[in-house]
């Protein structure tokens, strides 16, 4: 069988939040600002309760990770509109962003970017239930010319919509939970 194309479980994977135990410097991306982000700043950015990142270990290795932080949607246009129909008139709506997601390169298309997501949705899920309201969840979207590593259609299938399309710069992303099964 090979191994390198079988999707890991989520039982294989361990998820620690990070700190200065945890040696970083080996993780690999074709995203640069990614892994400098992850060597240089989110250790600092933690202590400064501006995010919190995940490790994910796989097999005792760092194979990915993801970065969480709280967010507000401003409500403009059809989205406002949208809301107003159900009766919501506030000028924005709360949620979670989604900072950071990185998967090594060595571990790339074997369900961890998908596992990854499922994660958030779930603790957006818990938090709205039971600690915070929490309607969405966001994202920045860095775009590739090369088909091959432009994020973009890997959160289309993971339920995301574009909320501003940009001419430049990253695309803003939204999942409205509202609509999401129980995870
Ligand atoms: C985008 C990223 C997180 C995807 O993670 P991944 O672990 O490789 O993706 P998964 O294996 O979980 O893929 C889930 C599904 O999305 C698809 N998919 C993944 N990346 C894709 C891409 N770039 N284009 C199209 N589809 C993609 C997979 O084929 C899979 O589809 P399936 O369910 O039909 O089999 C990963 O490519 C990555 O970390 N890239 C570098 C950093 C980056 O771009 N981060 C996003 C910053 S905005």
């Amino acid at each position: 069988m090979d191994t390198q194309s079988t999707k890991i479980k989520p039982e294989e994977i361990k998820i620690e939040i990070i700190n200065e135990e945890y040696d970083v410097q080996d993780f690999t991306s074709y995203e640069k600002e990614l892994v400098d982000f992850l060597r240089q700043d989110a250790l600092g950015n933690q202590k400064q309760r501006l995010s919190v990142t995940f490790l994910w270990f796989y097999e005792r290795k760092l194979v990915s990770y993801i970065t969480l932080l709280n967010d507000k949607i401003n409500l403009e246009s059809d989205l406002k509109e949208f809301f107003r129909e159900k009766g919501i008139h506030y000028k924005s709506l709360p949620a979670l962003k989604i900072g950071r997601l990185c998967v090594d390169d060595r571990f790339l298309r074997r369900g961890l970017g998908r596992l990854m997501i499922l994660t958030a949705i779930k603790i957006a899920q818990e938090m709205s239930k039971t600690r915070s309201g929490c309607r969405f969840i966001t994202l920045d979207v860095k775009r590739s010319q090369d088909p091959e590593r432009d994020p973009l259609p890997f959160y289309k299938k993971m339920g995301f919509q574009i909320f501003r399309e940009q001419k430049t710069g990253p695309t803003s992303m939204y999942l409205d939970l509202q609509f999401i099964e129980e995870a």
